[in-house]
């Protein structure tokens, strides 16, 4: 594999284009809209200009990493030539399926196509293509430059060599792929959601706030940061689709995402990438 399509340039896409970039590979970053393209292609800048710091890489790496990635806002341009696609579209199952429908037509055949997504169905969204063997779960974590584990989805059809082909994949970006079923909420975000989702009622109901929250989980549980802020590193609109999806897809409520969350995300306090969530950024 040589050329890699990330499909949504937001908080995750970024951070998957700057991965397999400083691994050789060349990028297309595709996104709707253009301003989160400019805006995604500074924060990679930034994020290398850490690592410089940090002298993991050199002045003549950077410059490597960013001209192996382009920038491209029609899905058809950015796929053409594509071995592997990265869906990291915003997390819903509308765009999602449309998305995959557009990726099956315009890439070659040979194209693996992978979701980053945390929650919806990869059976669903392989189903809309003609190469259901072909599609597979990817699902990175946040930040993806310095996250060890891919979580890797296989869908109903997916193909054993598909697997195998993501897995070999995932080494050479120095990653850790897990192999697991596809069940909302795969394993990842069925155990976290929930432990959100009560940190969130436990301020909703007074118990402690933001602070004492976090404070509890980090120094009693040894989290490297507590639930509510990790909520906002996430996107609270994130957290709150992927419960949507637990408490569909299980049809049990002690998923149903607290009327807390619910009412943050209808005000825009979406976390980090809003500059307000718990936290002020
Ligand atoms: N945020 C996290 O910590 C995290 C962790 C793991 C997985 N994920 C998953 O990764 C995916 C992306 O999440 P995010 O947090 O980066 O979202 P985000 O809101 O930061 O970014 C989403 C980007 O997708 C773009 N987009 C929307 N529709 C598009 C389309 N049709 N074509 C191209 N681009 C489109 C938007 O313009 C936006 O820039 C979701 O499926 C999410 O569940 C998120």
């Amino acid at each position: 594999m040589q050329y890699i399509s990330v499909i949504g340039s937001g908080t995750m896409g970024n951070g998957i284009a700057h991965t397999f970039a400083q691994f050789g590979f060349e990028v297309s970053l595709v996104d709707i809209d253009d301003v989160a393209l400019t805006k995604a292609m500074a924060t990679i800048g930034s994020n290398l200009d850490r690592q410089l710091k940090k002298d993991t890489i050199t002045e003549a790496d950077k410059m490597h990493i960013l001209n192996r990635i382009t920038t491209f806002t029609d899905l058809a341009d950015g796929v053409h030539r594509a071995d592997l696609v990265v869906e990291a579209a915003t997390e819903n199952e509308e765009i999602k399926l449309v998305l995959f429908k557009e990726l099956d037509k315009s890439c070659p055949h040979h194209t693996i196509l992978t979701s980053n997504t945390s929650s919806i169905s990869i059976t669903k969204i392989a189903s809309v293509t003609q190469r259901p063997e072909n599609v597979i779960g990817m699902h990175f974590m946040n930040p993806v430059p310095v996250m060890k584990l891919v979580e890797v989805i296989k869908g109903y059809s997916t193909s054993k060599t598909t697997t195998n082909s993501v897995i070999a994949l995932s080494n050479q970006i120095d990653k850790v792929a897990i192999e697991v079923n596809d069940y909302p909420g795969f394993v990842a975000n069925r155990i976290l959601m929930p432990m959100i989702n009560e940190a969130i009622y436990t301020l909703f109901e007074g118990v402690a706030d933001v602070e004492a929250i976090d404070a509890v989980m980090k120094l009693g549980m040894a989290h490297p940061m507590g639930p509510l802020q990790l909520a906002d590193f996430i996107g609270l609109d994130v957290c709150l689709a992927i419960l949507r999806v637990l408490h569909e897809g299980f049809g049990n409520p002690k998923y149903a995402p607290c009327p807390l969350l619910v009412n943050m995300v209808m005000a825009g306090k979406l976390g980090r990438k809003a500059g307000q969530g718990f936290y002020t950024y």
